[in-house]
């Protein structure tokens, strides 16, 4: 299959999950593009078999030059009619989304609004959302209370390797069923 792993990190969190999502896909044998999003970058979203994409959360969305990427992309596909009203199931494309986040405030709730609004670009496109994943991130760069004394309790170091495991098999379990 071909893989469109997309995914924006601002402070090296996301980074990892992209990383270990590209090599579980790798090691599986399949065809994976990884993409740093920018806010200027133009992506054929419909080229792919399978496309996994995600961000860290900032402000409960996704961050600011990912939904850019988004926004920009959806215009062109509304231009050229393949994101029609009424959108129709495509059977040819599968995506998954995920993010990772701090849920300092309110928990995991800070991060279904992300995953949600990556879906419905997907939903939009008339491809199906097989998952979306929410894996704990640290805060880095702002208060170190932020990581120690929110909702989630500790979040020191992760996503760490057990986070990254999971990641591993979630992968695999998508791939399972698509390939
Ligand atoms: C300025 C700032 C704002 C953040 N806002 C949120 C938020 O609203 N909800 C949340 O759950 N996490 C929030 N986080 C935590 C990040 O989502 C988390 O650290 C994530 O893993 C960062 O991913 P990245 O390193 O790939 O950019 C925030 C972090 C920073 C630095």
């Amino acid at each position: 299959m071909k893989i469109l792993n997309l995914y924006f990190s601002a402070t090296g969190n996301t980074k990892k999950v992209a990383e270990m999502i590209e090599r579980t896909a790798l090691k599986e044998r399949h065809d994976v593009e990884t993409v740093r999003a920018t806010a200027t970058l133009e992506i054929d979203f419909l080229k792919y078999d399978l496309i996994i994409m995600g961000s860290g959360v900032y402000h409960w969305l996704p961050a600011k030059p990912f939904m850019t990427l988004i926004n920009k992309a959806a215009e062109r596909y509304r231009a050229s009619g393949d994101m029609p009203l009424n959108a129709k199931r495509r059977s040819d494309i599968k995506g998954v989304t995920y993010c990772t986040y701090g849920g300092a405030h309110t928990g995991i709730n800070e991060a279904y609004p992300a995953t949600a609004w990556m879906g419905q670009f997907f939903d939009h496109l008339g491809i199906e959302v097989l998952g979306a994943w929410h894996i704990v991130g640290e805060y880095h760069g702002i208060s170190k209370s932020m990581s120690t004394g929110g909702r989630l309790g500790d979040v020191r170091n992760r996503p760490n390797e057990k986070d990254l495991e999971e990641v591993s098999q979630m992968v695999k379990a998508v791939l399972l069923c698509t390939g």
